[in-house]
């Protein structure tokens, strides 16, 4: 019985993985990170983000700061009405509510060089891109030109879960 209700419970924690699943965590500039000399703009194109999802930035202490800013502040690149700022890399910034955010590093001249990042937060309950139409090519039908099919091959699956039935009525 110990061994059912672990299966069980296994189960369960895989299943609420699955649910924990959607949150995501989106590395800014991807492989080269927040840095200068980066369209970031062209890394937001094309991602949606969500409540729940999270912006990783990928910085050494010192070198960069992650500073939030409003919508002004982030096209004059002035970091001097701060909303937040955090200043140890890496940083992880959770999107918490919907609307558009701005970060931008708030090291003279960074923003310049392309150090500025906008990104729009959906919510989590609107609908996602819906799953691709299936192309279900039919599969050929299986080879008729032997209409010998003998009952046997049918047989032996049944036979072995009516086994393995009479296995789990040994067990209990
Ligand atoms: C980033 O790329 C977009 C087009 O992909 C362009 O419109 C924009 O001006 C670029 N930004 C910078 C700072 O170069
Ligand atoms: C059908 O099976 C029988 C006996 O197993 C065999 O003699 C016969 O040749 C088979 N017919 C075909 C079309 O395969």
């Amino acid at each position: 019985m110990a061994g059912y209700t672990s299966i069980a419970l296994g189960a369960l924690l895989l299943l609420s993985c699955a649910a924990w699943g959607s949150a995501t965590v989106y590395t800014v500039g991807g492989s080269s990170g927040w840095n200068t000399g980066i369209n970031y703009t062209d890394w937001t194109s094309g991602k949606t983000f969500t409540v729940g999802d999270s912006l990783l930035f990928n910085y050494a202490t010192g070198a960069h700061t992650v500073t939030e800013v409003n919508s002004g502040d982030y096209d004059s690149c002035s970091s001097s009405n701060a909303i937040s700022s955090e200043t140890n890399g890496p940083t992880t910034i959770q999107l918490k509510t919907t609307g558009t955010r701005y970060y931008i590093c708030s090291i003279s001249g960074h923003c310049g060089l392309g150090m500025k990042v906008a990104v729009t937060v959906g919510s989590s309950g609107s609908p996602s891109t819906p799953p691709p139409p299936s192309t279900s090519t039919p599969s050929p039908p299986s080879s008729t030109t032997n209409g010998n099919h003998s009952s046997a091959p049918g047989l032996a699956p049944a036979s072995a879960v009516a086994s393995l039935a009479g296995l789990v009525v040994l067990l209990f």
